[in-house]
């Protein structure tokens, strides 16, 4: 590894065999909305298993800068004291949200229901991001924005002194503004209602309903998800216990599924049904990955997960599966260099307003490592070819932990190694990344 003012260089070599247990941090869309519920409640919240990456800990310096007491208690503990609904401080400075699209998205709903004014930017990766798709919504709602060109940070909020409940269809299917809506909506009186014609994550729906809100989740007469908050709910303080992150998991175990010998143990992944379409599609490709011990924490479905090396082929991904698993092309793209034939992943649009561009930094970087891809409309298609994968490029990470994180892992099964230009944006949701493979066998 290198590091050259800040940018840390890093290589994959090829590896034999992976072996042992992959604990993986907690999941960051759990921890950032503990985080702001614990805030946004009356009293003392107590979280386990918080993930401790760079993008939960603007959360947690926003919450602080805003009058919350949120304290770090060692090993992933945290204590979070809330001043109610509406009792929010405006801050003195500037929220800095780093590359966190989450924090800065979720907390604009918050900030839309608190009458005050806040300053929101971020890193060059966060300042790029479409964030109309958020204020949009919020505005109908009464808060006002000033904003960059297309809605991007920075931005200036004017929290809403009167907010008005609404009724409001999705444009596109995105659990960031979902919940920013819902967030908005605690401060309304009256009902607001979000209908997802695809639905999305809904741990804001069920950590709501854990701190005491009332959400009702229907269907509507067209198959869309209807979901009504009920406004200003007195959120009781409560203890969360935070599972691990399904999305860091991905990586250990796409690890294990192209190394010649594998066998790895990830104990209580969260798997929540609208996050693990990445284990529907490994599993369809003929992965092998045992689940036992299911069972619910903090309203939160887990289950420990043990993967095991063996032969994958490409499969057709349907474009209604993407929601589920958003975050995880980069890892199935490199999977299915490893699988026999093509995979085509179908319906990708939205990953061109990650952190970045995924549908070129993944077809980029497979390109540099010898596999054969292309990008048709919204359309990825790897062609994959098992046991001959060549390796041997440098990736270009562009402020991407996933991509970053990906490519390693694509270098424990390549014939040559593989480099990543940046790994410093694992941090943000992985810490300890390195130090997990290696103790598996990674090199
Ligand atoms: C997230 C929702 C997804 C996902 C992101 C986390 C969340 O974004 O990509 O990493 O915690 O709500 P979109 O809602 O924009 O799809």
């Amino acid at each position: 590894m290198n590091r050259v003012n800040g940018v840390r260089k890093g290589v994959s070599q090829p590896v034999a065999a992976l072996y042992g247990t992959a604990a993986v941090p907690g999941d960051k869309s759990a921890s950032h909305r503990a985080l702001m519920l614990g805030g946004l409640a009356v009293g003392e919240t107590r979280i386990e298993g918080l993930l401790e990456g760079e993008d939960v800990l603007r959360t947690a310096a926003a919450m602080r800068a805003m009058g919350c007491e949120v304290e770090t208690l060692g090993s992933g503990a945290w204590r979070v004291v809330g001043v109610g609904v509406g009792g929010l401080a405006e801050p003195e400075d500037v929220l800095d949200m780093g590359n966190a699209g989450t924090a800065a998205r979720l907390l604009m709903g918050v900030l839309a229901g608190h009458n005050m004014t806040v300053f929101l930017t971020g890193d060059a990766s966060l300042r790029s991001r479409p964030m109309a798709r958020v204020s949009t919504p919020l505005q109908m709602m009464g808060a006002q924005f000033i904003t960059r060109e297309a809605g991007r940070l920075p931005l200036a909020i004017v929290g809403a002194a009167d907010p008005v409940p609404i009724e409001y269809r999705l444009p596109v299917p995105s659990a960031q503004v979902k919940s920013a809506i819902l967030l908005a909506g605690l401060s309304a009186p009256g009902e607001t209602t979000v209908i997802e014609p695809e639905a999305t994550r809904d741990h804001t729906e069920r950590m709501l309903c854990h701190f005491g809100a009332t959400v009702r989740t229907e269907t509507a007469e067209d198959g869309a998800g209807r979901i009504t908050l009920v406004g200003q709910p007195e959120l009781a303080a409560t203890d969360i216990v935070v599972p691990r992150d399904i999305s860091s998991a991905a990586f250990p175990i796409v690890a294990g599924l192209i190394t010649n010998e594998a066998s790895i143990s990830l104990p209580c992944v969260g798997l929540n049904p609208h996050r693990s379409g990445l284990l529907v599609t490994l599993r369809e490709m003929g992965a092998k990955i045992e689940e036992t011990n299911a069972r619910d924490v903090a309203g939160e479905p887990v289950a420990d997960l043990v993967v095991t090396s063996g032969p994958l082929s490409g499969v057709t991904v349907p474009a209604a599966r993407a929601p589920s698993m958003i975050d995880e092309y980069p890892i199935l793209a490199v999977a299915a260099a490893f699988a026999e034939g093509d995979t085509r992943m179908c319906g990708l649009g939205e990953l061109r307003v990650k952190e970045s561009d995924r549908l070129a930094t993944v077809r980029d970087g497979l390109v540099a490592n010898g596999v054969d891809v292309t990008i048709e409309g919204d359309d990825l298609i790897v062609r994959g070819r098992p046991g001959a994968v060549p390796g041997g490029g440098v990736v270009e990470a562009r402020h991407d932990h996933r991509i970053a994180m990906s490519f390693l892992v694509m270098g424990v099964g390549t014939a040559d190694p593989v480099g990543v230009d940046d790994m410093s944006p694992i941090d943000t949701s992985f810490p300890g990344f390195l130090l997990l493979m290696n103790e598996l066998g990674a090199s």
